[in-house]
């Protein structure tokens, strides 16, 4: 435990984070903060050394914007890829999309709220991006994907447990184009073969 501790502390400052930013809508407390750099150090000790050096390089705000994210969901896969964590989501969404079509507020608001606690995958997010996207500039999309998706979910469900599924259709639709964003910028065309020819 000592161990761990101390360890969560050098991650702490190799990574740079610091207590104020802003990525936090009010500052964490220690204990967040303790926890928050283990599970930091956790993924980091999963990494490569290439891609450690390219996380270590992503900015302050990135790295408490990635801490905040890893504090905020309370399911962590030891072993599921984000291709996996992705199939779970797809299944919730598509539960909202029934729920809303068919006027079952319960559904929308109970898939809706895991669609926002979505599984976090083995290492994080970072080790599934392709290398080259793994950079301040490209992560600074990820507040926007959080903003619409997630917080955008729980939205979702509040409006659909006051009964409000002309509310919830339309932040369903804000959610579809968060996917479709994400996907245009991080994702290339996937299962293709290289047995195919060009
Ligand atoms: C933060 C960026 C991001 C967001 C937001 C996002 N995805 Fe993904 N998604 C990815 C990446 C990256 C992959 C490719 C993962 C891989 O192949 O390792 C992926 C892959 C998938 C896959 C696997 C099959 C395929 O076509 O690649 C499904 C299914 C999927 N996403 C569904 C969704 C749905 C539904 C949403 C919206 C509710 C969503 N995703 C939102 C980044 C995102």
């Amino acid at each position: 435990m000592r161990t761990a501790k101390r360890g969560a502390i050098v991650t702490v400052v190799a990574l740079g984070l610091g207590l104020s930013g802003a990525a936090w809508s009010q500052a964490p407390s220690k204990a967040d903060m303790q926890r928050g750099a283990e599970i930091m150090q956790k993924q980091m000790s999963m990494m490569t050394p290439e891609l450690v050096e390219k996380a270590k390089a992503l900015s302050p705000e990135i790295k408490q914007f990635l801490v905040k994210i890893a504090l905020k969901h309370s399911r962590h896969s030891d072993t599921l890829t984000l291709r996996q964590v992705m199939t779970e989501i797809l299944a919730d969404y598509q539960a909202i999309g029934a729920a809303i079509a068919t006027d079952n507020n319960e559904l929308a608001s109970d898939a809706a709220r895991r669609l926002a606690n979505h599984r976090l995958p083995r290492g994080g997010m970072l080790p599934y991006l392709p290398l080259e996207k793994v950079t301040t500039k490209d992560l600074s999309l990820l507040p926007a994907m959080e903003n619409i998706i997630e917080v955008g979910a729980i939205r979702l469900a509040e409006a659909a447990e006051k009964g409000d599924m002309g509310k919830a259709a339309q932040e369903f639709g804000a959610i579809t184009g968060g996917c479709v964003t994400c996907h245009a910028h991080f994702r290339g065309q996937p299962g293709t073969s290289e047995r195919l020819k060009k």
